[in-house]
């Protein structure tokens, strides 16, 4: 069956142009304005911009973590992915030190099967790089296409990994072609503060961003980075929250290393402000890195707009607040750590980036969708408009508002961090490989019908 989008504006990293297009199956097969859309099912886009879907490098679904499991499994939070015109998704497939990676993996395959709604790939997490672990990583990278690989600087005692497992990881990544992602954090320092607060009986949420200062994340990133240098490896720090890193990037990208850096649409909207919400509010706001002080947010936008950062991940990691969040209840501890954004990423980077003009469409669609396909291993396939790419596409309106609730949103948890914001602009349909998983802003997918991604090794974008 052929589909045939006629009359919207399509948005690609580089261009903004009018043009109908043509689906056949999974792929586009012709852009243009004189298109024989013979036998085609019309979808009219007129009014609309029209992206290649989104793709979220960093979602954690289903998984174990502060003693719970986030709320999101592979149905919900493919659906409310989908729903924010999101038609890709990298998780993060943890693994257990002296348990072959191969189980691991087999662990999420599971997760995902059947639940999917749209297409997924998984970044693995390096726990202890011993001499089996780095031999099993070739056949990981070269085989399964699972080509980028995780170190926790923080989380001591939990998924915390130390110098020598991030520096042979490296080294093996330089050999294999991976991507490696740090989440960059000084977990021992941060462990000796924590101790010392909880001593001090300083409990509510809000300790939970003084017990992790900017220092703690600028210092870890800029570790990661002498150590990627030294190996002349490639480097990926995920969620950067803080001048003090980004500064680190911007050094590493000056001297032409292959740095790079994604951050959130929680840390360019949030602030430590909402952890200091009465009562036990602030818990909904409790990520790592923690949210910074404000005037932070300029220094990320900026770092979007010049290219220091490339990418928006929304690091979804739901846990409700009844019965979840409040395991942490008189100790901020055991407040599990993340929140839910796949479903409003797109929205948020649009409204507050490109509305208020901080950053252009065209970069909008790089940083959620072509630049993250390139990065990863997924570009042409996936994160553009052309010809012979799959046709993961969004048709969006800008001109309509919507208001942020739990009320309306389809994440599988039970409040919203961005509640009552208005944004500007909202999806309207998505397709997912030529079929329709959202139209007209109704759920007409399937669960199942997302397949993982093999992806490609790293290749200098
Ligand atoms: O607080 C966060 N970010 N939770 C998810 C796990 C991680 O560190 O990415
Ligand atoms: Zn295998
Ligand atoms: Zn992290
Ligand atoms: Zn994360």
């Amino acid at each position: 069956m052929k589909k045939w989008i006629r009359n919207g504006t399509v948005v690609t990293a580089s261009d903004t142009y009018q043009a109908d297009i043509l689906i056949e199956g999974e792929k586009v097969v012709a852009i243009g304005s004189k298109l024989d859309g013979k036998d085609a099912e019309m979808i009219d886009a007129t009014g609309y911009y029209v992206f290649p879907g989104g793709i979220d490098p960093h979602t954690h679904l289903d998984m174990p973590f502060g003693g719970t499991v986030t709320s999101d499994n592979f149905y919900t939070g493919t659906k409310a992915a989908a729903f924010g015109g999101t038609t890709s998704i990298i998780d993060f497939c943890l693994t257990n030190k002296g348990e072959p990676l191969h189980s691991s993996i087999s662990t999420w395959h599971e997760k995902a099967r059947g639940k999917a709604v749209i297409d997924y790939g998984f970044h693995l997490m390096v726990s202890d790089a011993n001499d089996q672990v780095l031999e099993e990583l070739g056949a990981v990278v070269r085989n399964e296409g699972i080509t980028s690989l995780k170190v926790f600087m923080a989380y001591k005692n939990v998924l915390m990994a130390d110098d020598e497992t991030l520096f042979k990881t490296l080294v093996r990544a330089k050999e294999l072609g991976a991507l490696v992602q740090v989440h960059a954090e000084n977990g021992d320092v941060l462990d000796y503060l924590i101790k010392q607060a909880i001593a001090k009986g300083q409990t509510d949420p809000v300790y939970h961003a003084y017990t992790r200062p900017p220092e703690a994340e600028g210092e870890a990133t800029g570790r990661a980075i002498a150590l990627t240098a030294l190996a002349d490896a490639q480097l990926y720090v995920v969620h950067v929250s803080c001048a003090e890193a980004v500064r680190r990037i911007a050094e590493a990208r000056e001297k032409g290393w292959n740095v790079y850096g994604e951050t959130c649409p929680q840390y360019l909207v949030l602030d430590i402000t909402d952890l200091q919400k009465p009562g036990f509010e602030g818990a909904k706001y409790v990520w790592s890195p923690p949210l910074r002080e404000k005037w932070n947010q300029d220094v990320l936008w900026n770092a979007l707009k010049n290219g220091i950062l490339q990418t928006v991940g929304s690091d979804h990691c739901s846990f409700n607040f009844s019965g979840q969040k409040e395991l942490g209840l008189g100790d901020f501890t055991k407040i599990p750590n993340g929140g839910p954004i796949i479903e409003d990423r797109m929205r948020l980077l649009f409204s507050e980036g490109v509305a208020k003009d901080k950053i252009s469409l065209n970069q909008f669609v790089d940083m959620t969708s072509t630049k993250v396909a390139k990065l990863f291993g997924m570009f042409p396939q996936k994160g553009t408009i052309a010809v012979g790419s799959d046709a993961d596409i969004v048709l969006f309106d800008p001109t309509v508002k919507r208001t942020i609730s739990v009320e309306t949103h389809h994440m599988n948890v039970d409040y919203n961090p961005f509640e009552g914001m208005v944004v500007n602009g909202d999806i309207i349909s998505v397709l997912s490989r030529g079929s329709f998983v959202i139209r007209d802003q109704q759920f007409v997918g399937q669960a199942g019908t997302g397949r993982f991604v093999k992806r490609s090794t790293f290749a200098r974008p």
